[in-house]
């Protein structure tokens, strides 16, 4: 039995309009997870600036996810909603963390190969450093249990190594290891356009991926020209194999009405894909439109997405803030 008790942090960046992979990969957890768990969603915005952002796009993209997030369902009263920014005690745990986590782990961080490219000396140290900020967002609040995707794993990794290092270096037992809740394969969705690549708020094609705010036709037009091949769908899972924009839709579809790739294939298997992306389109319509209405609702009100915010980082704060002073007294500072 672990002497911590279960808590669940999770956190997603403000740049961007959140998509159906968003949706269907984290929301749908988060929004599980509240049901029988003490959570808390971030709105990254501190991990956003690592990138150049235009300010007021940030501050708009703060308010625009803070919004999806409750439109999916995630209860601002029951769970903690709130911007990172707000909350210090992250940036206060983070220079500890920057103390405390090597050259070498950073060195190893495959994101920030990926987001730096060729020109290294020209990113930011707060895109290097990242990683720390996020092991501090996790470890502010003891979290044991952090829902993130794939890509994030090798970060999550990293903070489990930061807290056994703070552990051992003071001879603690303070941070708990926190326990990565990888979003599986199954709610990988893919490109509309192309079913090998993920789908992505960066994609210059807007008819690759369904916004969460989009409206009912234009998840319908999106579906219905989804690229697909010339083949009849198959009955079976095997018969997916190689056909990467079939799985795609499969799963998509799996997804969003609860049900498993092969209960699609057992309905719509031998026949043209006419067939499946008609009832797709209806599924998802109904499933995407009142959220996509309920964020425009909830937009129209910025002074209530500002109070949801501010409340989330109050309650918010008075779980860190005792734990990060602790955290300065095993350092040894000086703590009034
Ligand atoms: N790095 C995460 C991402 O890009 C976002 C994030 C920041 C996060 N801090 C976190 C996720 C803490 C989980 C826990 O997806």
């Amino acid at each position: 039995m672990s002497i911590f008790s279960p808590r669940v942090f999770s956190g997603m960046q403000p740049t961007g309009n959140l998509h159906l992979g968003n949706y269907l990969g984290a929301m749908l957890n988060w929004v599980k997870m509240q049901e029988s768990n003490e959570c808390i969603y971030c709105v990254v915005d501190m991990h956003a600036i690592t990138l150049w952002q235009e300010p007021k796009a940030l501050h708009q993209a703060i308010r625009d996810v803070t919004a999806a997030y409750v439109a999916c369902g995630v209860d601002p009263k029951r769970s903690i909603i709130f911007n990172q920014s707000q909350v210090a005690e992250h940036a206060e745990l983070a220079w500890i963390f920057n103390c405390v986590a090597r050259l070498g782990w950073l060195n190893r961080m495959t994101q920030f190969k990926d987001k730096a490219g060729k020109d290294k000396e020209a990113a930011s140290v707060g895109l290097y450093v990242y990683p720390n900020l996020m092991a501090a967002d996790i470890l502010a609040y003891k979290a044991t249990h952090v829902p993130v995707g794939e890509d994030q794993k090798q970060h999550l990794e990293l903070a489990r190594d930061i807290a056994q290092k703070f552990n051992v270096d003071f001879e603690v037992e303070f941070f708990p290891q926190p326990e990565p809740m990888i979003t599986g394969p199954a709610t990988r969705v893919m490109s509309l356009r192309d079913g090998t690549k993920k789908m992505s708020k960066s994609d210059p094609s807007d008819l690759s991926r369904i916004n969460i705010t989009d409206g009912a036709d234009d998840i319908a037009k999106k579906i219905r020209k989804a690229k697909t091949d010339m083949d009849a769908l198959p009955s079976e899972i095997a018969g997916l194999k190689g056909r990467p924009e079939a799985e795609n839709l499969v799963g998509i579809y799996a997804a969003l009405g609860g049900t498993t790739a092969q209960a699609v294939l057992s309905q719509f298997g031998g026949g043209q894909f006419s067939g499946l992306k008609n009832a797709l389109a209806d599924l998802a319509v109904a499933k995407l439109a009142p959220i996509a209405d309920e964020i425009a609702k909830l937009k129209a009100d910025p002074a209530h997405i500002d109070a949801i915010l501010a409340d989330g980082a109050q309650r918010a704060r008075a779980i860190a803030a005792p734990i990060v002073k602790e955290a300065r007294k095993i350092v040894g500072f000086v703590v009034s």
